[in-house]
């Protein structure tokens, strides 16, 4: 295990970025310890990751993202929050469920968010609005996939959000009044539109082939609603969301496999090289 500690953020505040793997590194974590995961696994689908391989037998996949989140409940305080985002595709379209499923004797599914990469809005004589960015699917059976999802995962499913630090204005105003809201702002449900940055080349992507915005873990820090909170994500990748941690003013705690996307995390953290 290589551990390169970093205090770039406020003094109280550390953001670690541990290589290796997960199921060892875990373990290692105290129990109760961690206020929000916020993580997306290798969705299983063949992508060319440096180190891992993409491509296990269905049933072995399952049992390792089983086993991977286990430790998390683990480390999880009794009031923490995990964000689980995945996808499926259109040879493996059942994944995502057959995973969430099989988490149901670990946790309870408190929200199931669908993240929106890009929408087409029809507005009428104005034509069409096409926003956001999606990675094209060839063939005529096939819708392209311009969504994924993100499971809010908890132990008890009683756990308090703080719903409007990512809320929206109110569409009609005469709303906040009628209905006695303290100010303009109301929660803006379970789907969340977060397009990508428009990128012209893969270095602008820091030569990884699956990060998420980072607005996707800072909604999800703000949303737990806990400040200072503690952040962990175990598949870590070029290290967005300890990135987002601590733009939220949160702790981070990243692990991951291949030393060549923690130097990425390092870099983007602005960490000393380990
Ligand atoms: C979907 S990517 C995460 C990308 C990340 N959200 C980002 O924005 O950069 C999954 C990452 O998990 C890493 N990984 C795979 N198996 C792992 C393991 N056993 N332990 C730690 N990391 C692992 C892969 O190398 C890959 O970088």
């Amino acid at each position: 295990m290589d551990d390169a500690a970093s205090a770039a953020g406020p003094p109280s505040l550390t953001h670690r970025l541990i290589l290796g793997d997960c199921l060892d590194i875990l373990p290692t974590l105290a129990a109760g310890s961690v206020d929000v995961v916020v993580t997306s696994p290798p969705y299983n689908l063949g992508i060319a990751y440096r180190s891992y391989d993409d491509r296990l037998a269905e049933e072995a996949y399952l049992d390792w993202l089983c086993r991977v989140a286990e430790q998390i409940r683990r480390v999880m305080a009794p009031d923490a929050s995990f964000f689980l985002n995945i996808a499926g595709s259109s040879n493996a379209p059942w994944l995502p469920f057959e995973l969430i499923v099989r988490l149901r004797r670990l946790f309870v599914l408190q929200n199931h968010i669908t993240w929106i990469k890009s929408i087409a809005i029809d507005r009428g004589a104005a034509g069409v609005d096409s926003v956001g960015h999606f990675k094209p699917v060839g063939g005529q059976r096939f819708l392209h996939h311009n969504h994924e999802h993100i499971f809010h995962l908890t132990l008890s499913g009683q756990v308090k959000l703080d719903r409007l630090a990512i809320g929206v204005p109110f569409k009609d105003k005469s709303n906040i009044a009628r209905r006695g809201h303290a100010q303009d702002l109301r929660c803006r449900g379970n789907t969340w539109f977060i397009p990508y940055e428009t990128v012209k080349s893969r270095a602008q992507k820091f030569h990884h082939p699956s990060t998420f915005p980072v607005a996707l873990p800072r909604w999800c820090i703000r949303l737990h609603g806990k400040a200072q909170a503690s952040v962990l994500d175990p598949f870590m990748g070029t290290g967005t969301t300890i990135l987002a941690a601590r733009l939220e003013g949160a702790s981070g705690i990243g692990i991951e496999l291949d030393p060549s996307y923690l130097a990425v995390a390092r870099e983007r953290l602005g960490a000393e090289p380990g």
